[in-house]
């Protein structure tokens, strides 16, 4: 542990796990007795050239056997096909069951290679590394893994957590600028359903956040992280409250899944997503106008996608609306939403009118 380490503690009786945020993190999961294990190391073409070499250089210094794999970078990466090719590698460089996986990058890695770890011999460790704003303060944490499939997002996937998260701040100056806001989607996200003090923060300290404010940036991941260990103590398998972290993503799943996955990041989709979320509970719920002002001006303040605009997504609601009946979140192929009833205050499992759904739909997004 360093100076700069703040560790937040994911409670799950045995299964419980630090998240590490700051600078210069050591690696707190690997001991002496590890010496000789071999650890799987995944990344995307994006990060390796990065942060590839020096969490090799890290992982050989604390004594084991590294054998690294660098998918494509993007969401097309998900897939059953590609966490196949990891199980070949897995196995070909002799992973057994005291073997570590190493997630180094964005949500696309951790939810793949924490996929691979949580089915690989019935389930090695799984060291998430985050190095994108959106896998730090969401896909990260909580343990959730999966690949997509043609039906639809994360559809084949298990609940996983990791042995521990290492969330180093510095990688957040390398981000390209699209994948930073996109991340500021989830955080938003954070101060819609839980925290509105937390939104009110994001809406005062808007130019220090897009210029990535490091003051600002630590407490925020933190805070973010705070939340969704909170929410997955309490539910850790989405029974119940768990679900309200999906706040904008039936829609936002939906628009990925018809527009082909990596048109628009998650973050942007979710965005999108939020929206209309938003605007729903405002017809549903009793969502203040005004709320969903200050909601989609943060949105749009942060250069978030409130509609697709030009580039486009299929203004064809039968599309979008099969894509999201297969939504993990449906019963009986309705979808079902999380709503807000103000800023910091949402409900789930709301499964709203057939023609309230679309007539929403048609007023923002055609
Ligand atoms: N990203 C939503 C969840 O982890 O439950």
């Amino acid at each position: 542990m360093t100076d700069n380490d703040e560790t937040l503690q994911v409670e799950l009786d045995e299964r419980s796990y630090p998240i590490r945020i700051g600078t210069d993190l050591a690696v707190g999961c690997i001991s002496e007795a590890d010496r000789g294990q071999r650890a799987l190391l995944v990344t995307d073409a994006n990060v390796e050239p990065l942060y590839g070499k020096s969490w090799e250089a890290k992982l050989d210094a604390l004594g084991l056997e590294v054998r690294k794999e660098t998918v494509p970078a993007g969401e097309s990466s998900k897939s059953v096909d590609m966490a196949a090719k990891l199980y070949d590698a897995a196995a070909a460089a002799g992973l057994d069951r005291n073997a570590i996986v190493v997630a180094l990058g964005g949500g696309v890695v951790g939810d793949l290679a924490g996929f691979v770890a949580a089915t690989y011999l019935r389930g090695v460790r799984l060291l998430q590394v985050p190095t994108s704003l959106l896998a730090m303060v969401d896909s990260s944490v909580g343990g959730k893994t999966g690949v997509n499939i043609g039906a639809g997002k994360n559809l084949v996937g298990s609940f996983y957590q990791p042995v521990e998260v290492i969330a180093d701040l510095d990688t957040l100056a390398s981000l390209p600028e699209r994948e930073y806001v996109a991340g500021l989607a989830e955080v938003i996200k954070y101060g819609i359903i839980w925290d509105a003090e937390l939104f009110s923060k994001l809406e005062a300290n808007m130019d220090a956040l897009l210029a990535r404010d490091r003051d600002l940036l630590g407490p925020l991941v933190r805070r973010c992280c705070e939340i969704k260990a909170e929410v997955v103590a309490i539910d850790e398998r989405e029974s119940g409250v768990r679900a309200i972290l999906n706040y904008g993503h039936t829609l936002g799943h939906a628009i990925e899944q018809v527009c082909g996955y990596g048109g628009w990041l998650h973050g942007e989709a979710v965005s999108m997503g939020m929206h209309y979320a938003t605007a729903l509970s405002t017809k549903v719920k009793d969502l203040s106008g005004e709320d969903a002002g200050r909601i989609d001006a943060l949105l749009s303040g942060c250069g978030l996608p409130l509609v697709p605009g030009e580039s486009g997504i299929p203004g064809d609601w039968s599309a979008i609306r099969a894509a999201m009946a297969t939504d993990k979140k449906s019963q009986r192929s309705v979808p079902r939403f999380v709503l807000a009833e103000q800023i910091g205050s949402v409900v789930f499992g709301c499964e709203g009118a057939e023609d309230e759904l679309e007539t929403t739909y048609r007023e923002r997004f055609t």
